[in-house]
Order: structure tokens, then sequence, then C-alpha cells
């Protein structure tokens, strides 16, 4: 059985771009069912219309609240019933109702070693912190900023004259391998969360 995939984005959607590619091998066991974002005019919405996948927009600014809009969303994801909800660089956080509807089953990919430097400036963070070590992780969601429990996580070495966007760009090359392998995994393999522990396999 392929696990049908929704991804959410906000950017490049270079972590999709890497899921797109892996799916188009039928052995890799998922299909993107749908791409969300949360603005329009990205590049990655342009990556889902170039291989035929079927997108959708819920805008913050068009609802009357943030749980109006989280509700929406849930909805727009619902109808293409996925098995398992992928957060590829979508910047913003899935409120109470998205959670009801998708808790357990929404991963999220963040770039850095959780649980250090959660939000959106990880890479920043790290570099400013002065560590020597970073990287990337995935991770179920829950109601928390980047605090669900661990899949899986790359440490990416923090060279002397890094910049914010060598670096970043240092691990979403180490991110996107960690997310085509896991995404895999889950969708082959099955998996259960287990306290703070994922275990692959039904
Ligand atoms: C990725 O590095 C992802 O981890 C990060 O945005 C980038 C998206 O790149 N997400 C966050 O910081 C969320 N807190 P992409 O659009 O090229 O896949």
């Amino acid at each position: 059985m392929t696990a049908r995939l929704v991804v959410l984005v906000s950017g490049s959607g270079t972590n999709l771009q890497a899921l797109i590619d892996a799916c188009a091998d039928p052995a890799y066991g998922a299909s993107i069912v749908a791409v969300g974002a949360d603005r329009d005019a990205i590049l990655g919405l342009e990556r889902a219309d170039r291989a035929g996948i079927p997108t959708f927009v819920a805008k913050v600014g068009d609802f009357t609240s943030r749980d109006r809009w989280d509700e929406a969303l849930a909805d727009k994801v619902a109808a293409f019933e996925p098995d398992l909800v992928v957060s590829a660089g979508f910047m913003k956080l899935l409120g109470p109702a998205f959670l009801a509807r998708f808790g357990g089953r929404t991963i999220n990919t963040h770039p850095a070693l959780s649980p250090s430097f959660p939000g959106i400036h990880g890479p920043a963070d790290a570099l400013e912190y002065g560590v020597k070590v970073t990287g990337c992780t995935l991770f179920v969601v829950d109601e928390g900023v980047d605090t669900g429990v661990i899949v899986a996580q790359t440490a990416v070495p923090v060279e002397d004259d890094d910049t914010v966007e060598v670096l970043h760009e240092r691990i979403k090359v180490a991110e996107r391998s960690m997310l085509v392998d896991t995404v895999g995994r889950m969708a082959r393999e099955g998996f259960a969360v287990e306290g703070r522990r994922v275990r692959f396999g039904a």
C-alpha cells in the first residue's frame, strides 16, 4: 500500500522537491496527494504544479481568527485523506483543531538539533550561540514550538567562517536526505509513538 502524503510549504520547497523526486519511484512507498501553503506565488507551489500535484492555499489573513484559519487548513488537508502530513518549511504553528485531526501523523522538519534552538531562526541562533555542531530534526508535531517527539536527527558541523546562509544550506543538504529516508521508512514500515520515542514497524 502506498502512503498518502500532504506536504505543507511556505517557501522555496527544496525539501518538497526531494520528496517529489523520491516518490517517483514506486518502491519508495509514498505518494504526494496534495501540497498546501499559507501564501501564494512561492516556489514550493510551482514545484507541485510542475509535478502535476494538486495545491491549495490557506492564508491566515483571509480568516477572522487564527483558530478559523487552523480549522480551514485542517478541512483542506482532510479533503485529500492523508496518512501522513509533512510540514516541510511551513512557517506557521499548527493549532488545536488541526492537531485534533492530524496529531500523531503530522511531522515537521526543523533546521537545528532539538531541543536546542527552536523557532524560525534555527541556523542564526546556532551561529550566534557559537555551537560547533548543529543539524536538523524531524519530529511529530505537538502543540509546542518544535517540542514534539523526535523521529530522526542528523548532525552538521559549523565552520568558523559560516554565515547564516552558508550554514543553513549545509543543514538543508542533510535535512533533505533525513526527510526522504525517514518518510520512506514511516510509509513502508509504519510507526508508533511510545512516550518520547518513535518505533518503526506496525
Ligand atoms: C528548512 O530548512 C526547514 O527546516 C525550515 O525552513 C527551510 C525550508 O526550506 N523550517 C523552519 O525553520 C520551520 N521552523 P525549503 O522551503 O527549501 O524546503
